[in-house]
């Protein structure tokens, strides 16, 4: 009677897209060949017509009582930064991450600490074996018994041990491990993952647990089978950095609970997750003295200031067209810049290779880097040196102006905190500043002007 039905869909492995058909590009992210054949997957379907008898109650805003959101504090103050303030009860969140970033290792810290507060919790792995767990959670330090272990890839059974055992934070690790029998794909497909991620919102919300779970970024950028999963979690946290680098950082992407443009920064040590308060200064170590093409540039990261150092190689190419490369900035907005500084200054940089690099690894799209960029690229092609004391901030405009920037002051004010002596701002962010009269204040409103302040 079902012939000619389809009893299986495509999903793209990307972004979720369900299609009837197989194909070759994804509609919706653009991604090549992600369809993935999954079976359908049947709902019960229940006929809601007529006056039911428990019909829900809807509530008036007032007589909701904002206690069910007091946070409970991680011990990590990075950690609560990003995540807000702290966690809130019955909230699900995605840490997503690269594998080997240090996902497992900051949960298990997460978990020492709040064990140590005498909190329930239920780490649940579906990756390591109980040894590995203890291995590792060897190197992180104590745990009290008000942890709890377990390793299991069912959705049912882990729903019936959280069900008994009430903990108040659980940790699912990885998502992708995950399954549910009423699914018949394999685990880590877009139906399972959805599936397993629903079954635990659902948990979350009816027990009042908050729930991490973990996901793996595929080699995209995603977490694999994937968006499906952030617009349905509370909070999506991404765990970045180089692996070879120690430092890494937490970035909140989406937060029903708190603002998505705060960062924390970490580093990777033999004994875990240490927290890095003062990521400028780490930021900035080892950087070269006298060196043309380096500067220093104050970036935010929300509303947190991080001085970084850009530096730029420019060079006569040896072909006809000039290779340009940026590591840790956008490419398009370094050629722009290099245009402008052509055509408004008379550099002829037409004919050379330019290299930028963002020290450190970090990333950066800010304006406020641009003139930063801009100094950089005329002190390495001019070989000037730019006083290694001298932090450079303002957006950059089409006809060589430098524009004014937001939060001028915190970001003086961190470059004060670090002893830097100088600073080259928008003239108009200059204006508005008091209280620096320990600091060189180089008020700019064009290229011209920041270039002649260097000479
Ligand atoms: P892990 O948390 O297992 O990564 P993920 O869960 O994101 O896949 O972290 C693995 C890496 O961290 C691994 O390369 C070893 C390193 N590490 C340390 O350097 N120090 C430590 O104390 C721990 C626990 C891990
Ligand atoms: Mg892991």
């Amino acid at each position: 009677m079902a012939k000619g039905r389809p009893s299986t869909v495509f999903f793209c492995n990307e972004c979720g897209y369900e299609s009837s058909k197989w194909m070759g590009q994804c509609p919706a992210c653009k991604a090549w060949n992600t369809f993935v054949e999954e079976p359908v997957v049947k709902t019960a379907q229940s006929a809601r017509t007529g006056t039911r008898k428990n019909a829900p109650e809807p509530m008036s805003v007032s007589a909701v009582s904002p206690e069910s959101m007091k946070r409970c504090k991680t011990g990590m103050s990075e950690l609560d930064r990003v995540l807000g303030g702290g966690i809130v009860p019955g909230s699900l969140v995605l840490v997503g991450g690269d594998p080997g970033i240090g996902k497992s290792t900051l949960l298990l810290q997460l978990c020492r600490n709040l064990s140590s507060q005498q909190h329930k919790l239920l780490y649940i792995s579906g990756e390591e074996s109980l040894g590995q767990i203890k291995m590792r959670a060897e190197r992180i330090g104590s745990f009290t018994d008000d942890l709890l272990l377990l390793c299991e890839t069912d959705l049912a059974d882990i729903e019936q041990v959280i069900r008994k055992h009430k903990p108040e934070v659980v940790i699912i690790d990885s998502i992708q491990t995950m399954y549910s029998e009423n699914v018949t794909s394999a685990p880590g497909s877009v139906s399972q993952v959805r599936e397993a991620t629903n079954t635990l919102m659902n948990i979350a919300k009816s027990l009042s647990v908050t729930v991490f779970i973990v996901g793996h970024v595929t080699k995209e950028g995603t977490v694999a089978g994937p968006r499906v999963l952030e617009h349905m979690v509370d909070t999506v946290l991404y765990f970045e950095g180089d692996r070879f680098a120690s430092y890494r950082i937490l970035r909140a992407v989406k937060n029903r609970f708190g603002s998505t443009n705060e960062v924390g920064v970490f580093e990777m040590r033999g004994d875990g997750l240490a927290e890095v308060e003062d990521p400028s200064a780490l930021m900035l170590s080892g950087r070269p003295k006298d060196s043309a093409g380096s500067c220093v540039v104050c970036c935010m990261e929300g509303t947190r200031p991080i001085l970084v150092e850009v530096q730029a190689l420019v060079c006569r190419s040896g072909f006809g067209i000039p290779r340009r490369q940026a590591a840790g900035t956008d490419l398009a907005r370094v050629n722009l810049l290099m245009a402008v500084l052509e055509k408004r200054m008379g550099y002829k940089m037409s004919e050379c290779d330019a290299y930028i690099n963002v020290a450190g690894g970090m990333k950066m799209s800010e304006p406020a880097i641009d003139l930063g960029i801009a100094l950089s690229v005329v002190s390495s092609f001019c070989n000037i040196v730019i006083p290694e004391d001298l932090v450079v901030f303002g957006e950059v405009g089409l006809s060589g102006e430098v524009r004014s920037v937001s939060l001028a002051e915190g970001r003086a004010m961190e470059c004060r905190k670090l002893g830097f002596s100088g600073i080259m701002m928008p003239g108009s962010n200059a204006s508005s500043i008091k209280g620096l009269k320990d600091i060189k204040v180089y008020a700019v409103n064009n290229l011209a002007d920041a270039i002649s302040a260097l000479k």
